[in-house]
């Protein structure tokens, strides 16, 4: 009852109080939002798009999405969404209901939805089936461009305001995307020892971050870009009814608390072995689910083993991540880049499918490219 009353009134925080629609007949507003990889993983969560443990990302810099948001105010009203979308330049029918699920549960906060003619087109900076997701970052990038257009309708938002409603806004699309608005660390979901936490939307990593995690890189290996195996809707519900489900989620709390005092002291050591664990035990919860599933591939574990092989020779600060799929995320600090670059290149992207791989790092955020009156 308490907690019903809470949601409702976080809510109406976020319903403008007047918007008029007459000044803003038609433009564009375009946005370039990152995608992200979580460092302690969201997995299984509630009605709606609340996560069942909170979760902390790296923001990520060269993969991310790019979308234009045109709009024209329809000559007379309608009760339906009308909208396009264009993904590189092509019509993309298949993109509408995914779209239309989200502008039906952000309706309430953005009330002038049906009031326009839209076309959305977007395009990603990482291939197109890479087995990297884009929900994250297409989502954050539509929101933010809706946000924009909510700041053109009104006299005075704050930047503050700005970024916590796209990020509320972007959690409903997709939950993962609420990490991919502001910052460099972004936690997502209520957790007592940080400040600020919410469930309904990303926050910054409130406190100081140590010099090691500076432009930490993330070289990402694509073993496997066939379409997911899981969708993310399927594999947050196998938490519903998981035999280890409470454990997990109680471990993610746990493992939130010691992430937090690591990136503030800098001990890479116990970054290595918190971000493998999280990673592993992700795929363990889908490795123990009805129906079950195995999302790495023999490369995978091919990589997992040579990277294992290779710190313990040499004591590089290299270590894995991995989302759901086959694909793995290495992370390692801008001081080893030479030695763990020419690793990666010698020994790990013979693994990936057709030698593909992507190098990024940490980035700050998304950014508005442009807007047009
Ligand atoms: O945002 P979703 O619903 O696609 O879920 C993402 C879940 C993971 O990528 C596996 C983990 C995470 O926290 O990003």
């Amino acid at each position: 009852m308490y907690l019903c009353k809470k949601i409702i009134l976080f809510d109406k925080k976020f319903i403008p109080k007047k918007i008029n629609t007459s000044n803003l007949k038609k433009g564009s507003i375009t946005f370039k939002a990152p995608s992200n990889i979580a460092l302690v993983k969201y997995w299984g969560k509630e009605a709606i798009q609340v996560p069942k443990n909170p979760s902390i990302s790296f923001t990520l810099d060269a993969c991310f999405t790019i979308t234009t948001l045109t709009f024209e105010l329809k000559s007379t009203k309608s009760d339906t969404f009308d909208f396009d979308v264009f993904f590189e330049n092509k019509k993309e029918e298949s993109f509408k209901p995914k779209i239309t699920t989200f502008f039906n549960r952000i309706e309430q906060y953005l009330p002038f939805l049906k009031e326009y003619k839209f076309v959305i087109k977007t395009r990603n900076s990482f291939p197109h089936s890479s087995g990297i997701a884009s929900s994250a970052s297409g989502m954050a990038a539509l929101s933010l461009c809706l946000m924009q257009m909510e700041k053109e309708l009104s006299t005075n938002l704050s930047q503050v305001y700005f970024n916590k409603k796209a990020s509320f806004l972007a959690r409903l699309g997709s939950g993962s995307a609420c990490r991919s608005i502001n910052g460099k660390v972004v936690v997502w979901g209520k957790h007592v020892v940080i400040d600020s936490s919410s469930n309904y939307m990303g926050i910054e990593f409130p406190y100081p971050i140590h010099k090691n995690f500076k432009n930490y890189h993330d070289t990402i290996l694509l073993v496997d870009k066939g379409q997911k195996q899981v969708s993310s809707t399927v594999g947050h519900n196998l938490m519903n009814n998981h035999p280890f489900a409470e454990s997990r989620f109680k471990q993610a709390n746990e493992n939130l608390d010691k992430m937090s005092v690591i990136l503030q002291n800098g001990n890479l050591k116990q970054f290595i072995e918190l971000v493998e664990s999280e990673a592993l035990t992700l795929h363990a919860m889908m490795m123990t689910s009805t129906p079950y599933f195995i999302l790495m591939k023999s490369n995978t574990l091919k990589i997992i083993e040579k990277i294992w092989a290779f710190r313990k020779q040499t004591n590089a600060t290299i270590c894995f991540t991995l989302d759901a799929g086959a694909n793995v995320h290495v992370l390692y600090p801008e001081n080893e880049k030479e030695q763990i670059n020419n690793f990666i290149v010698n020994e790990l992207i013979e693994h990936c499918q057709n030698n593909q791989y992507i190098c990024d790092r940490i980035g700050s955020g998304a950014k508005l490219i442009a807007t047009q009156k």
